[in-house]
């Protein structure tokens, strides 16, 4: 069953001060499918982030048209059971993680019992359980990124879209990570997220789609990756060889 899904996708940005406008995206088409950790990799200004936020109506196509559960991106019911990580989390400074939690729960009328129960687990899950009640401009860049995915992950969304989670985390943050995709992958959530360390991509992910200056330029599965193992360079990982295929052509 099809998830999120992207048809023919046209993307515009005004260039400079000129008037003009630059394509970003091209004729892009993918389906997320239920239950699929879904990786999309590609170069700085691939237009990985553009897509999440059509996806997310935070930006709106100029043609073609996203959908998730068969809901436009636009409509409110597509945002229901969505959780979302940014790629430039902004938390607000002078509150506490748990503070945004609650915040989270009263938006979505949880009791205050079970959301400061569900806080307590959810910042044990991303290792922030001595911060708790910290505010934000005290925590470093990787408590910031694990706090707006403790936010992400607070009410138990079926879908979640994550840019760049991994993103300045140390060894064991990423870690941390890759266990929760993994864990929320079990329990049944669909993942779409992009990132740039491949090697983590490959290893977690069950579909993964290169992109490159707006065009999804190759799909591929980790099922695919290791029958090309042969032919990937020594010295890299298979899907880090196939990628510097696609991109450099
Ligand atoms: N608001 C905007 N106005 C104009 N151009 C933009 C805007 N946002 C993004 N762009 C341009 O769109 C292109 C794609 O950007 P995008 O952020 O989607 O890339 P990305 O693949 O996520 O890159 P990165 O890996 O660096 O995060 C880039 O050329 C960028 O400069
Ligand atoms: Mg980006």
């Amino acid at each position: 069953m099809s998830i999120i899904s992207c048809e023919n996708i046209e993307k515009y940005y005004p260039e400079g001060f000129s008037g003009r406008k630059k394509k970003i995206l091209t004729d892009l088409s993918f389906t997320v499918r239920q239950g699929d950790v879904f990786g999309i990799v590609g170069p700085n200004g691939a237009g990985k982030s553009t897509t999440l936020k059509i996806i997310l109506d935070f930006v709106r196509p100029d043609k073609g048209k996203a959908s998730i559960s068969g809901h436009p991106a636009r409509s409110h019911t597509s945002h229901r059971h969505l959780g979302f990580l940014p790629e430039n989390p902004s938390l607000y400074r002078h509150l506490t993680v748990t503070d945004h939690l609650l915040f989270a729960a009263r938006t979505a009328g949880m009791p205050r019992g079970e959301a400061m129960r569900r806080a307590d687990e959810i910042l044990c899950t991303v290792d922030l359980s001595h911060a708790a009640h910290i505010p934000i401009s005290r925590f470093s860049k990787g408590m910031t990124q694990r706090g707006a995915l403790a936010y992400a992950l607070f009410l138990k969304p079926e879908v979640l879209i994550l840019d760049e989670p991994m993103s300045g985390l140390d060894p064991l943050g990423r870690q941390l990570v890759i266990d929760i995709i993994r864990e929320s992958h079990q329990k049944g959530t669909t993942i779409l997220f992009c990132s740039h360390i491949l090697t983590d991509v490959e290893r977690i992910c069950t579909q993964i789609a290169i992109m490159d200056k707006g065009w999804l330029a190759a799909f591929t599965t980790p099922q695919e990756l290791q029958q090309r193992k042969d032919v990937a360079k020594p010295e890299m990982s298979p899907l880090e060889s196939f990628f510097l295929e696609v991109i450099a052509g």
